[in-house]
């Protein structure tokens, strides 16, 4: 289809009249589990993984795969058996990596407030490395050392104070910001460090940001990085690598200009550790893409319920809300919408509201989208919604967790099941 609404991509696209992923009709999935519903193609995973590897090539390097973005153990197994690590910001999602198969070596652990059970928990399981982002958590991963008697391997995540020049919610790397250590503060600490028995500075760390749509605020945010990277030297560390964060872009479907490839990304990361002088052959690149590895590859399938004119607003209801895909109305975020039967080529577009059944006005998928007509029982493609769609999701008004189902060629298979309503009152004492 030409309709620069209702893009098409190598694993959603249409298929003698149906939108389907990869080889599997979307609408045989509604009638097996249902909506609304989670889809994800693993060659699209598989393929973004390996864009960003090949982007790489140019240095030792470990993908640390940003589980926060989509931790279905089904996904994140998929990934580890392809050689990727894990980045990791709670006990939790430590806990889904290994279970995943994650070996801990490949397991970094990311996080402005890390509990104490939740180091000494990274520490038992021997992770690559705690990424410390504060003094007083300094102290409290050198006291869990001291504790379990050996030291502990950590990198120091510092905050370059650059741009990132994306949405303010999901900036993190300018001075105000309140991730990583300012680079002075970290400075200081580099000698205590060096000379603690109980610690080993292995990394050091940033992450500028999500949704990088350019590589000039990366390679600016390497080059501090680098320079820090050199001081730690300097200062006797024995760094092991230099973890650049994630903030890989991917596509949305509302971009005018496609962002440059992953090869392009990966020229500016060699560029800014050439210039910082960090580029050798015995420091490992961390990078911890979440998004960009899974978003593109989901999207979740939805009905229409009803239709409705109110004022001169048109309304689409759709069986899927906020609960599922909380980023239009936390960010005002742009999803793609595909109907599954494809549209006519000459069908006229008009501009809905799309809107979930929650009871919240701020409850919408798309405002003021053009799409075709559709109709009650017609089905949706929301596309974008691998990443930070289930993993934000709630039981908000008592809705259950959707299914999800992965598709690999002509195969699709469950890898997580609608809950039922005993998960809605778990935990629950009827007192
Ligand atoms: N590394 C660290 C330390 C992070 O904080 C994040 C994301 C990532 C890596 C992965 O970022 P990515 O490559 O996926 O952009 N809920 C928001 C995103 C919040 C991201 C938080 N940190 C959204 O839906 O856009």
């Amino acid at each position: 289809m030409s309709n620069a609404h209702i893009p098409e991509s190598e694993w959603f696209s249409y298929r003698d009249g149906l939108l389907s992923c990869e080889q599997v009709p979307l609408d045989s999935i509604a009638d097996e589990v249902n909506t609304p519903a989670f889809v994800y193609s693993g060659r699209a995973i598989d393929d973004a993984y390996r864009s960003i590897d090949e982007a790489l090539q140019f240095a030792p390097h470990l993908i640390a795969y940003a589980v926060k973005a989509n931790g279905n153990l089904s996904l994140l197994a998929r990934l580890a058996s392809q050689g990727c690590g894990a980045d990791i910001v709670s006990l939790g999602e430590m806990q889904r990596a290994l279970k995943a198969g994650f070996s801990p070596d490949h397991i970094v652990f990311s996080g402005v407030g890390k509990r104490r059970e939740e180091i000494a928990a990274a520490a038992e399981a021997g992770i690559r490395a705690i990424h410390v982002e504060n003094v007083q958590e300094l102290d409290v991963v050198e006291s869990v050392a001291k504790e379990v008697g050996r030291p502990l391997p950590i990198g120091l995540r510092v905050n370059p104070d650059v741009d990132a020049k994306t949405h303010p919610y999901i900036a993190t790397g300018l001075r105000e910001s309140k991730f990583g250590l300012a680079i002075p503060v970290a400075e200081e600490l580099v000698p205590r460090i060096v000379q603690s028995p109980h610690l080993e500075l292995e990394a050091v760390a940033c992450h500028i940001g999500s949704q990088l749509t350019s590589p000039a605020p990366l390679r600016e945010s390497i080059e501090i990085l680098g320079s820090f990277a050199q001081l730690c030297l300097e200062r006797g560390a024995k760094l092991r690598a230099i973890d650049i964060g994630g903030g890989w872009p991917m596509h949305y479907g509302q971009e005018v200009d496609p962002y440059p490839p992953a090869k392009v990304f990966g020229e500016a990361i060699r560029e800014g550790l050439e210039t910082a002088g960090m580029l050798r052959p015995d420091i490992e690149i961390i990078t911890e893409p979440g998004r960009a590895i899974v978003g593109d590859a989901g999207v979740l399938l939805t009905r229409v319920l009803y239709t409705k004119t109110q004022g001169d607003r048109r309304f689409v209801i759709v069986d899927a809300a906020m609960t599922e895909l909380i980023r239009p109305a936390l960010y005002g975020a742009y999803h793609a919408i595909m109907p599954i039967d494809e549209p006519a080529s000459d069908a006229v577009l008009a501009p809905v509201d799309v809107v979930g059944p929650v009871c919240e006005s701020g409850d919408f998928v798309a405002k003021d989208r053009p799409l075709p007509p559709v109709k009650p029982g017609d089905l949706l493609a929301i596309r974008g919604a691998g990443a930070y769609g289930r993993e934000m999701q709630s039981m908000y008004n008592a809705r259950p967790l959707p299914p999800e189902v992965l598709v690999d060629g002509m195969r699709s298979r469950v890898i997580r099941e609608r809950s039922g309503p005993e998960a809605l009152w778990q935990g629950e004492i009827l007192a």
